[in-house]
């Protein structure tokens, strides 16, 4: 019975598969909403973080080893800032150790500014497949708002640049935001999908604590945001526009054609194993019979500094079986197609309980079918709710 344990344990990851995330921390200005490990600095030396990547891609290998790399993924912070030198040495060195899919996804973020889309070809040839570009707002003046560098305008040319040069591109947009009305929203969403895109990552605005909107929102400065109500809305407008669009929400947040979803992101939602490289990158690796959580050193010195000697992460701490399942419910639940039953049982002992199933399900919030738990319109709209519920000991 131990060793059948063991053998779930050790590759549960497989469900998932498994993905690798570079974290490249620096920003042209720091946005005001924004609570990302990004950082504004005059001057970055890319010898110095290709060598310091390089040693952490071999280090994470040499722990890993055969394994299929299914997803790339250069988050930031802004990406789209690094050169296309460095995007390409970056991939070398991973291409030189792991093996990779013959259809592995390589993601870049992309600020949508001219500077950036000059870039595109050479990113291309470096080796990216997909761009996902931070457009947040079709509106001149909510841009402004929310600290942008470039209008609207700018990033629709970007977005058409990319659109040339890529088979796969994405944008993001950030709505629910201040004094934006139903029907504002409704035309701007649908701007967007009326143009060619086959992958839409559609978030409400949250207001972080330790940001620049969060220290306004504190002292009352930061007016005409949505009530609960006003944003249920909104959120439920997203939806209905969408899949009227053929882009249905495939993720609480993301939508896309069929067959073009993000697949690392999915890694990250069917609870895959994934390599987080670079400062304050967060990662899960499998490594005999065990699942740990791994996490970076957030300033970029220090990544370095620490790199230099040997190892940039601050935190590689092996998880609880129940640790693993209170993950693997927080994020599956986002997914529309909800979680497997049989793998739930693997990581609890148990299956969900049946009463807290039924109140869900009378509630309208989850259904259930012979293998999954899966969530309906309203069980999205009180996804933290349901998680609670499912995971209540
Ligand atoms: C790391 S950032 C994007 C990369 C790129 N630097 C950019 O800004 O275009 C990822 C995305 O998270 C979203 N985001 C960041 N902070 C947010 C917040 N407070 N509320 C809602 N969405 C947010 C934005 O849509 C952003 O494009
Ligand atoms: S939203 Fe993007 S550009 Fe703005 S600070 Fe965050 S990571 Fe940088």
């Amino acid at each position: 019975m131990r060793s059948f344990l063991n053998t779930l344990q050790n590759e549960d990851w497989k469900n998932g598969g498994f993905g690798i995330y570079i974290h490249w921390p620096f920003c042209a200005a720091k946005c005001p909403y924004c609570d990302f490990n990004s950082h504004v600095s005059r001057h970055v030396d890319e010898k110095l973080w290709l060598d310091a990547y390089r040693k952490e891609i071999s280090r994470i290998y040499r722990l890993t080893e055969n394994r299929r790399v299914k997803s790339i993924f250069f988050g930031g912070g802004t990406p789209s800032l690094m050169s296309p030198d460095l995007v390409s040495g970056i991939l070398s060195h991973i291409r030189s150790v792991w093996l990779l899919n013959n259809d592995c996804e390589i993601t870049l973020e992309a600020n949508p500014t001219s500077v950036e889309a000059q870039k595109f070809i050479s990113f291309r040839d470096a080796g990216v497949n997909r761009v996902s570009m931070g457009i947040q707002s079709l509106n001149d003046q909510d841009l402004k708002r929310l600290g942008r560098q470039h209008s609207a305008k700018e990033a629709l040319n970007a977005f058409t640049i990319a659109r040339t040069i890529f088979d796969r591109v994405s944008f993001d947009l950030i709505y629910a935001r201040q004094n934006q009305s139903i029907s504002e929203w409704r035309s701007e969403l649908q701007q967007a999908l009326n143009s060619d895109i086959d992958h839409l990552s559609l978030y409400q605005l949250t207001i972080e604590d330790g940001t620049a909107f969060g220290d306004r929102y504190a002292i009352g400065r930061l007016k005409g945001l949505p009530d609960q109500d006003l944003a249920a809305d909104l959120f439920e407008i997203t939806q209905d526009l969408c899949e009227q669009n053929r882009m249905p929400a495939y993720e609480v947040s993301n939508h896309a054609r069929s067959g073009s979803e993000c697949q690392h992101n999915i890694v990250y939602w069917k609870y895959g194993d994934y390599a987080g490289i670079g400062p304050g990158a967060h990662g899960r690796l499998t490594l005999k019979n065990n699942r740990y959580s791994t996490e970076g050193y957030l300033q970029p010195d220090k990544w370095l500094s620490m790199v230099s000697k040997g190892c940039g992460d601050r935190l590689m701490e092996k998880m609880s079986l129940y640790n693993q399942g209170q993950e693997f419910v927080l994020m599956g639940m986002r997914l529309s197609e909800g979680i497997c039953t049989d793998r739930y049982k693997s990581f609890f002992g148990h299956s969900p309980k049946p009463k807290v199933i039924q109140k869900l399900t009378c509630e309208g919030l989850v259904k259930l079918t012979s293998s999954r738990i899966t969530t309906t319109l309203r069980g999205r709209m009180l996804l933290n709710y349901v998680i609670k519920e499912l995971l209540m000991r």
